[in-house]
């Protein structure tokens, strides 16, 4: 039987979720916020912080990876996973999304589109959001973040 011990503080770094670029990455982030929100003693903020992420993790399947809404699962065997990660930041919950692509999330204009209202939304409903691209030795691409308020 092997000394399997919890560890109750996870390592630096070690908090991270990859995800597969498959629709089911957005219901799996939900469940994963909810469960960090939880053991972060904010599980108030679970509904706006599912909202939230999974927007952000829609986002990166339809525009990263082109997804279309109405799409089944493609096998994308040979590209790049994505992130998500929720971490506590003196009291705040913060949400990243990385993903390996350099284009940047930009709120649209739409009065007359059906789509284009998601960072809006993220926009509303959080403390404040943006992105930043890290160095190529740290991994490049970019990652999208919210505090959650
Ligand atoms: N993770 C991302 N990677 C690249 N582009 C993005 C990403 N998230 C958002 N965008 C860009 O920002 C635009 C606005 O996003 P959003 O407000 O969520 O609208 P929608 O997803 O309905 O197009 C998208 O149309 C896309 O061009
Ligand atoms: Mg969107």
């Amino acid at each position: 039987m092997p000394n399997v011990v919890a560890r109750e503080i996870a390592p630096p770094g070690a908090s991270k979720i990859i995800l597969s670029p498959i629709p089911q990455a957005a219901g799996f982030a939900r469940d994963m916020i909810k469960h960090r929100l939880t053991c972060m003693g904010r599980p108030d903020l679970a509904f706006v912080g599912q909202l939230i992420g999974c927007e952000l993790v829609t986002n990166v399947l339809r525009h990263v990876y082109g997804y279309k809404l109405d799409e089944g699962i493609k096998i994308f065997s040979n590209r790049p996973k994505f992130w998500i990660d929720i971490t506590n930041q003196d009291g705040i919950p913060l949400i990243e999304v990385w993903d390996w692509s350099l284009q940047t999330p930009q709120k649209r204009n739409y009065e007359l589109e059906e789509s284009g209202r998601g960072l809006h939304m993220v926009e509303d409903l959080c403390l404040k959001w943006g992105y930043w691209l890290p160095k190529l030795e740290m991994g490049g691409g970019k990652i999208v973040w919210t505090l959650l308020k």
